[in-house]
């Protein structure tokens, strides 16, 4: 049986990075076989893609070779690590997926949708996200915590952009649960680590029933 695959999005400093590394270390401890990975990147084709792109050396060239550079490396991502997983029944956790690519690049970066749309088509194929866990917290606070993160190195390429750009996107993600609430669950990401992990476990038990996966698997001849 096909494993579920579960997204994490929001926008800089929303805390993703440790809610997905918790998120798995919980599943694994139901039993669950979890592969946890990123994007850009994931794959070792789709990390020398990311390099390009947040060192900012695609930014000349505009939003929509953007948007296609980020879907060459989720084709890659998908084909090498996410499919595979899936189909082996794994689950799996991913720190970013199509939803950063419709935030960033679409609704923010005005790529016309309809190429967004395509690029999803040729690339997702059956690795639909089960959920998407949008992690959301007030653009100026987000900046500040991804400023305290990043001691000693530059800000990216996205991360430099001004306020108003994140503003933006943080309003881009909550308009997503609206569109898609059969996948799409925003998680308020201020509270304390604790609570936000209590809540996103809350949804991830009553939407993906992780503990019948293993009750399954005990069962199946
Ligand atoms: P990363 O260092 O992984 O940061 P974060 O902790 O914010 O996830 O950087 C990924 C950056 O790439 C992030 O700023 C969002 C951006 N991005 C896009 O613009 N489009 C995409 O499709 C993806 C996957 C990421």
């Amino acid at each position: 049986m096909r494993g579920r695959f579960i997204t994490f999005e929001g926008g800089e400093g929303s805390g993703k990075s440790t809610h997905v590394q918790l998120l798995a270390e919980r599943l694994t401890a139901q039993g669950v076989d979890v592969v946890l990975t990123r994007e850009p990147g994931g794959s070792p084709g789709a990390e020398i893609i990311r390099h390009i792109l947040l060192s900012g050396a695609a930014k000349p060239l505009g939003a929509e070779t953007e948007a296609i550079l980020f879907a060459a490396a989720r084709d890659d991502h998908v084909r090498n690590t996410i499919a595979p997983a899936l189909a082996a029944g794994k689950w799996v956790v991913c720190d970013r997926f199509i939803d950063s690519t419709r935030v960033y690049q679409g609704i923010v970066g005005r790529v016309d949708h309809r190429l967004i749309r395509g690029l999803e088509r040729v690339t997702v194929g059956d690795a639909v996200p089960d959920l998407t866990i949008i992690l959301d917290i007030p653009a100026d606070l987000g900046l500040a915590r991804a400023a305290r993160r990043r001691t000693s190195r530059k800000a990216d390429r996205f991360e430099s952009e001004n306020l108003a750009f994140h503003e933006l996107l943080r309003q881009a993600y909550l308009t997503l649960e609206k569109l898609e609430p059969q996948r799409c669950v925003v998680v308020d990401g201020r509270n304390a680590r604790e609570v936000v992990a209590g809540d996103i476990w809350k949804v991830v038990a009553e939407r993906l029933r992780p503990y019948q996966s293993r009750a399954r698997e005990a069962t199946a001849p």
